[in-house]
């Protein structure tokens, strides 16, 4: 959980030769922007974690389809930063164009095959990052025989326009702080579902959070105006087409890489663009029917589906490791129940009595959803495991001010919160209730919550807020010039590659199953037995190396089932596992472990 999510406020477009002077003035703001970075504090979403390390600066004004590379600042080894001039509206011309911030790790091998777009989830995450601090292990994992090319998609990173609705990080922190969006929706006890008084609370709670959603929609509307119309995921389709096409030329086929939300780019572009695709993999996958045709307060009960399930070998291997690697745990082998009652003893007696803590990120205050969603978001990342365990460790026997760090940012973290460009993206693709009547009411939220809860997920139903704060687009003020809903049954000729985990918490083996049914004949599934979010946060070199097979033209077995070959609580043998590789395999799993602590 030592990820934080960050951007650049660097303008991208500069309309005059640059001076030395002004350039010097970039390098430094980029240094004390990494500086506090580095300081900031962690806060965890799904598989997009960001650091600029490169700022995008263009030394003239480019005109619609020009691109422009350059070194980047600071220069990063094969690595080019640039941008390109896209048409804003792909349907009206009139509305003008749009730049989209990009990097690219230059393919290391002759001859180059061509290049693969990237994107690393969110929505709200800036690819562009990719290239810069992942550049060499993407290349091990996708092949060095490509450019590896990350952009930032529709209203995010250092693409223009970007989503900015609050005047200030200051106004944007202080307007969620407190609210459920920040501290998540608290159970009082999951132990009695039907209660009454349960059922008040949420209702309560929902209340608030519309309120929050239909301020900020509001606040959004007005600042950013027409500028919101084009952050949905068809319109980056177009723009990955656009590129594609100016970049490796027309008739050259496209090829993606995308995990998480990535995967839901993945399906619109192959299902949108058929004729055009080449090489595709996607990891991680989300539902895409789901996404496009329900609205998104609809989305997480799909998502959750196999939580429960990543929640008991979280607990089981904790109990295995014993209390020196995992102090969860009183003994080796204790029954995982026991440690899963410690911790709904740990949040109901949280939901009586919120915990002070006067000196965290922040003065505030420890909630028991917020805990619990926090909970829910370390199921993602197997390998934080040990770290997480010693932090809710602590809250468990006293001391809630490090679980609290993890979940509460400091007040300058966030240029702009992740929460404005990802429902910028997420508002345009579901589809809107046509009139008030119809808005999704306080009590529908909670008997959708509580259906979440009794079905699917006793434990996290009401819990992906924390990570996914999405609802409230009744409230949203625009419509893009174009929303896909399908069909998602497209021909390919090469197979889609997608990867789906036994254990993913937050997008589940059956939304991967669910892709390949609707293109059974035009795409694979792998499938990683391990737990953790997208097959990137728990290294195998199995699934790699059916990657970097696949990218070179190896089409995988479908159904093919694929090992993990890291432990989640590391003790004194799991060493022994890796000296008995060989070298190529050694420098794949360091590459693969590299990728995984740094995404
Ligand atoms: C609680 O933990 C924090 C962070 O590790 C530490 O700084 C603080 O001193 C601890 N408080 C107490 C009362 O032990
Ligand atoms: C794909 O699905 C659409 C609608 O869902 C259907 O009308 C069409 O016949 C299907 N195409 C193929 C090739 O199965
Ligand atoms: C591919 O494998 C998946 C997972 O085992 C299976 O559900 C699906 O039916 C297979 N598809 C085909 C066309 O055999």
């Amino acid at each position: 959980m030592d990820h934080v999510k960050e951007e650049a406020s660097i303008n991208q477009l500069v309309v005059m030769e640059i001076s030395r002077l002004l350039k010097q003035i970039i390098i430094i703001s980029t240094v004390v922007l990494i500086v506090i970075i580095l300081f900031a504090n962690t806060r965890t979403y799904l598989g997009q974690f960001y650091q600029r390390k490169a700022s995008f600066v263009a030394p003239k004004v480019l005109t619609l389809g020009e691109i422009h590379w350059e070194e980047c600042v600071p220069a990063v080894e094969n690595v080019d930063c640039g941008m390109i001039i896209v048409p804003k509206d792909y349907f009206n011309a009139e509305a003008g164009t749009a730049s989209i911030a990009l990097a690219r790790y230059r393919a290391q091998k002759t001859p180059r095959r061509g290049s693969v777009f990237l994107n690393p989830g969110g929505p709200g995450g800036p690819g562009s990052k990719l290239p810069i601090t992942l550049g060499p292990a993407l290349a091990k994992l996708i092949g060095d025989d490509w450019d590896l090319i990350g952009f930032d998609p529709r209203g995010i990173g250092s693409t223009r326009p970007t989503t900015r609705c609050f005047s200030s990080p200051l106004s944007s922190t202080a307007f969620f702080a407190n609210t459920v969006i920040e501290q998540g929706i608290t159970v009082s006890s999951i132990s009695d579902l039907s209660s009454p008084l349960l059922y008040d609370e949420l209702v309560e709670q929902h209340r608030q959070f519309l309120a929050v959603k239909e301020a900020h929609a509001e606040l959004c509307g007005k600042v950013m105006g027409d500028e919101l119309r084009y952050m949905g995921t068809a319109t980056v389709v177009r723009d990955i087409d656009f590129m594609s096409k100016i970049i490796e030329g027309e008739n050259k086929k496209i090829n993606y890489w995308g995990i998480s939300y990535g995967s839901i780019l993945g399906a619109y572009l192959v299902n949108m663009l058929p004729h055009r695709i080449g090489y595709v993999v996607i990891d991680g996958i989300v539902d895409p029917v789901s996404w496009s045709n329900e609205p998104s307060h609809k989305w997480p009960i799909n998502w959750i589906a196999d939580a429960e399930k990543t929640y008991k070998i979280f607990l089981q291997d904790c109990s295995k490791a014993g209390p020196s690697l995992c102090p969860l745990t009183e003994y080796k082998d204790e029954h995982w129940q026991n440690l899963e009652r410690r911790f709904e003893d740990f949040f109901d007696a949280v939901a009586r009595k919120p915990i002070p803590v006067p000196f965290g990120n922040r003065p505030g205050v420890l909630t028991s959803g917020g805990a619990r969603g926090l909970l829910k978001i370390a199921l993602q990342r197997p390998l934080d495991w040990p770290k997480v365990a010693k932090v809710f460790s602590s809250a468990l026997t006293g001391n809630a001010t490090e679980l609290y760090n993890l979940i509460v940012h400091p007040l300058t973290h966030d240029p702009e919160p992740y929460i404005s460009p990802r429902l910028a993206v997420t508002c345009l693709d579901s589809p809107r209730p046509p009139s008030p009547d119809e808005f999704p009411t306080a009590e529908d939220l909670t008997k959708q919550g509580l259906k979440a809860l009794r079905e699917v997920s006793p434990h996290f139903g009401l819990s992906t807020g924390v990570s996914e704060p999405d609802g409230g687009c009744q409230y949203w003020a625009v419509d893009g010039p174009e929303r896909y809903t399908g069909p998602w049954n497209a021909t390919l000729e090469t197979k889609m590659l997608i990867i789906s985990n036994t254990a993913d918490p937050i997008t589940p083996k059956s939304s991967g199953l669910l892709v390949n049914s609707l293109m059974p004949h035009s795409s694979v599934i792998i499938i990683q037995d391990g737990p953790g979010h997208c097959s990137i946060f728990m290294p195998s070199l199995c699934t790699a190396k059916i990657q970097r097979g696949y990218f070179a033209g190896e089409m995988p077995k479908n159904g093919t089932v694929c090992p993990v070959d890291v432990a989640t609580f590391p003790g004194e043998e799991s060493g022994k596992h890796i000296q008995a590789l060989s070298a190529d395999d050694q420098e794949l799993l360091e590459a693969l472990k590299y990728l995984e602590a740094n995404f």
